[in-house]
């Protein structure tokens, strides 16, 4: 009884704060955040004060199996992957529609490219990918550890207090509130916040881990943890900023100029290396052993991998710099790091495929292992295009074009989309305690529209990208540019079509798994006939070969 007073004060102070601040707001934006806060604060008060029944009342979070593990956070957060990606890829088909129509922002500034832009990349990376690396991470390391979920409360501050982050930055960025840095736009009492969510998900993977039953710490835990704690440092450096009134949502950078930028990039391609690599490479040591039903190919490879990729991936972020006020030095150590990053990436992606070995017959009948081999054709894909663009002579053509945006959805559609997928089907039957997903041909549907969505995308973002870069720079006899820049945008338009055609596909793929998922979570099993009866035959299926010394 006490412990609900304490909470529920403590809701009701946070409220009362939240509406003060909104009260004393300095601008209407910060005012509607703060109301926002207040809401969540309500919407905790709420939630605790019904908790005798919560567990019931949340009719998706039943626990099915006493299996021993804490896995309440995992079900919600599947479902937050699901519905967070669908959000974040059609904020991105409509912004895709906008570069083709540039009419269709309606002329209202809610709608305005500018701040639907940053809304897509944070739902997609930090909503859709987030929540799939948070939901994951928790299977992973109570599994592998064989130990229960360190500190469930706060398992539960780490997923509710991450849906606020998504819900302050989405709704600040339609506000108009940024701090202007890519990857890293919401405010500094957002990133406050985040910082003390963060932490929190540290406390309790780390926690799990020291209360491991498993003497050896499994690789994939490795790979989260890397994650988890370099997106700290990252995060805190970054935004280190003096904010203008403590009611008000203006703050300025401890950075300026060149020493800004470089941060800025620091932080920006480490998010990709940490967030969107280390994080989902962690997803990939776990999930494709166990669907594949086999052990890692090498796990010496594994251990290589982990700390090269790891050393060389801190230095890499002056290849976003090139031919700036940067010291030309510091821009030629960003390019040879990126250039040997490739070598521990394709050790991963080979580790990952190679996994695979004597288990092949699978991609013929399990669309789940065709995405995770699709996953990792894409993570070795632009691991290749990535140390080839940061070449300078290369980033002098690719750079500012939308090459840079096809290489980005390479990894962003293919790698880290596609492993995400395979995880969210991976877990809905185990955390809901069915025998099987609603569909295995759904699955194969998804799978096969994603793949053609993703092979528009990028190759329209390809072939504009070039052509971009090659008409900017195309001089004529009389020593003028022969392209006004307004040309090369009109030449832009098939491409775009083409690509918000791809942006479509892949869309219609996740809807196609948000109605699989749904209806795993009802309990309800398609009839459905087998996908294909294609005989084994063992030789044909171990393509890497023992040869006896
Ligand atoms: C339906 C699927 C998607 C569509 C149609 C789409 C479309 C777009 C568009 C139109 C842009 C802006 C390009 C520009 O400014 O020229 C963009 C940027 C971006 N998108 Fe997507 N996107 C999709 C899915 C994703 C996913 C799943 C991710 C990540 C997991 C992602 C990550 C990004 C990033 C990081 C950028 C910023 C790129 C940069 O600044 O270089 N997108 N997207
Ligand atoms: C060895 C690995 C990689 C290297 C060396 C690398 C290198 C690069 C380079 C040189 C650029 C262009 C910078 C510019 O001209 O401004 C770039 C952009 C980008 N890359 Fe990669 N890349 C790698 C892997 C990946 C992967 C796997 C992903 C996604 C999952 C990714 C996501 C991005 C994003 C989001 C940007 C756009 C940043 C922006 O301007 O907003 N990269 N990368």
């Amino acid at each position: 009884m006490v412990d609900i007073l304490i909470k529920a004060g403590g809701w009701l102070l946070a409220f009362g704060l939240a509406l003060a601040a909104a009260a004393l707001a300095v601008d209407s934006a910060f005012a509607v955040q703060m109301v926002i806060v207040a809401g969540a604060a309500l919407i905790g008060l709420c939630v605790s004060l019904s908790r005798a029944n919560y567990d019931a009342s949340a009719a998706l979070v039943v626990r099915l199996r006493a299996t021993g593990y804490y896995d309440d956070m995992i079900r919600w957060g599947v479902i937050a992957t699901v519905f967070w990606g669908l959000v974040g890829m059609l904020a991105g088909l409509y912004i895709a529609l906008q570069l083709a129509w540039p009419s269709l922002n309606l002329g209202i500034e809610y709608t305005s490219f500018g701040r639907l832009r940053p809304l897509h990349t944070s739902a997609v990376i930090f909503a859709f990918g987030g929540n799939a690396l948070i939901a994951s991470s928790f299977w992973v390391v109570q599994r592998t550890c064989r130990a229960r979920l360190a500190f469930p409360a706060l398992a539960r501050f780490v997923f509710w207090g991450y849906q606020v982050f998504i819900v302050l930055a989405a709704s600040g960025y339609v506000l108009g509130i940024t701090e202007g840095k890519e990857y890293a736009e919401p405010e500094w009492y957002v990133d406050i916040w985040l910082t003390i969510v963060w932490v929190s998900y540290l406390a309790v993977f780390l926690g799990t881990i020291v209360r491991r039953h498993e003497p050896h710490i499994y690789v994939a835990n490795w790979f989260y943890l890397a994650f988890i704690v370099t997106v700290a440092m990252l995060h805190l450096v970054n935004n280190l900023s003096m904010p203008v009134s403590l009611f008000g949502s203006k703050s300025y950078s401890a950075f300026a100029g060149v020493q800004d930028a470089l941060t800025q990039w620091w932080y920006g391609h480490n998010a990709v290396g940490f967030f969107l690599t280390a994080g989902f490479l962690g997803m990939m040591y776990y999930f494709v052993p166990k669907q594949a039903e086999r052990p890692v190919f090498s796990y010496r490879l594994s251990i290589v991998h982990f700390w090269s990729l790891i050393f060389l991936y801190i230095w890499a972020g002056p290849h976003h710099l090139h031919y700036t006020a940067l010291p030309d030095w510091a821009q030629t150590l960003g390019a040879v790091f990126s250039i040997m990053l490739w070598m521990p990436s394709w050790g991963g992606m080979i580790n990952g495929l190679m996994t695979l070995n004597g288990a092949w017959d699978k991609v013929r009948t399990d669309p789940i292992i065709r995405m995770q081999v699709l996953a990792l054709a894409f993570y070795g894909m632009s691991t290749f295009e990535g140390p080839m663009m940061s070449i300078k002579s290369v980033n002098s053509l690719s750079h500012y074009t939308d090459w840079t945006i096809g290489h980005v959805h390479s990894g962003a559609l293919g790698w880290v989309g596609m492993i995400s997928f395979a995880t969210v089907y991976f877990l809905t039957p185990r955390l809901w305690g069915r025998s099987r997903i609603y569909s295995l041909r759904m699955i194969n549907w998804h799978f096969w529209t994603a793949t053609l969505g993703i092979v528009l995308y990028i190759s329209s973002m390809w072939v504009a990208g070039i052509m971009q870069g090659l008409m900017w720079r195309e001089y004529g006899h009389d020593g003028y540019l022969v392209y006004a820049f307004v040309e090369v945008v009109a030449a832009m338009k098939p491409y775009y079509l083409i690509r918000a055609a791809g942006g479509l596909l892949y869309l219609l793929g996740s809807i196609f798994m948000a109605w699989n998922v749904y209806q795993t979570i009802r309990g309800r099993l398609r009839d459905e006939a087998p996908l294909t009866d294609a005989p084994y035959d063992r030789a044909l299926d171990l393509p890497v070969q023992l040869i006896a010394a």
